[in-house]
């Protein structure tokens, strides 16, 4: 994203804020949305000193209800994979600054497994897994529907494992609102 100093940077599910702080660092205006009480009580507890906002809420709730302007809108394994791209794509494009930003990572889909997926994450042995969706496309597709809903310059590439065990890559996409 390469943020300016003094950017104005979103993060959507940003979790325990790693990648904020990178974001302050750089000199940008950082501010981050998680649904979970536990995740933004860690990204407080470690990263106070760095002056990022935080706000625990639904990313597109956030994005509805505000106003402010964003150069970059970011999401890392976060609320852009978790979301219905018809919902969540309108709501950003209404907070990016024409020509900002919007980049997501998320891992690419298991073929033949395309759009909304569900899943489950385990939580304790007394509790119900959490049942997620997920919204998993090809890189293409993610292209064609961000350009439908009024994205420029839209890219999508599945960046490979680094060397080690993990064999599974990373889809990177990006694209101006
Ligand atoms: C796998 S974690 C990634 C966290 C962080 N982006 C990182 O790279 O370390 C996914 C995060 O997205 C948050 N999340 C999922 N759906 C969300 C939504 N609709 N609104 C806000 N946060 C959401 C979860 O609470 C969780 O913290």
């Amino acid at each position: 994203m390469a943020p300016k100093t003094g950017a104005s940077v979103l993060d959507l599910g940003c979790g325990k804020g790693g990648n904020l702080a990178h974001i302050t660092a750089l000199g940008a205006r950082a501010v981050g949305v998680d649904i979970s009480l536990a995740q933004i009580k860690a990204a407080e507890a470690r990263w106070s000193d760095t002056g990022m906002v935080l706000h625990r809420t639904d990313a597109t709730r956030y994005l509805k209800e505000g106003g402010e302007q964003f150069d970059a809108v970011f999401s890392v394994f976060g609320a852009a994979w978790f979301t219905d791209p018809a919902v969540l794509l309108p709501a950003i494009r209404r907070r990016l600054r024409p020509g900002g930003v919007f980049a997501f990572s998320h891992r690419p889909p298991i073929e033949g497994c395309y759009g909304c997926q569900a899943s489950y994450i385990n939580r304790s042995e007394d509790e119900d897994p959490l049942v997620v969706k997920r919204w998993d496309y090809e890189p293409d597709r993610w292209v064609e529907t961000l350009t439908e809903h009024g994205f420029t310059a839209a890219g999508a590439r599945l960046v490979p494992a680094p060397s080690g065990r993990r064999k599974i890559g990373t889809l990177v996409v990006r694209a101006h609102g």
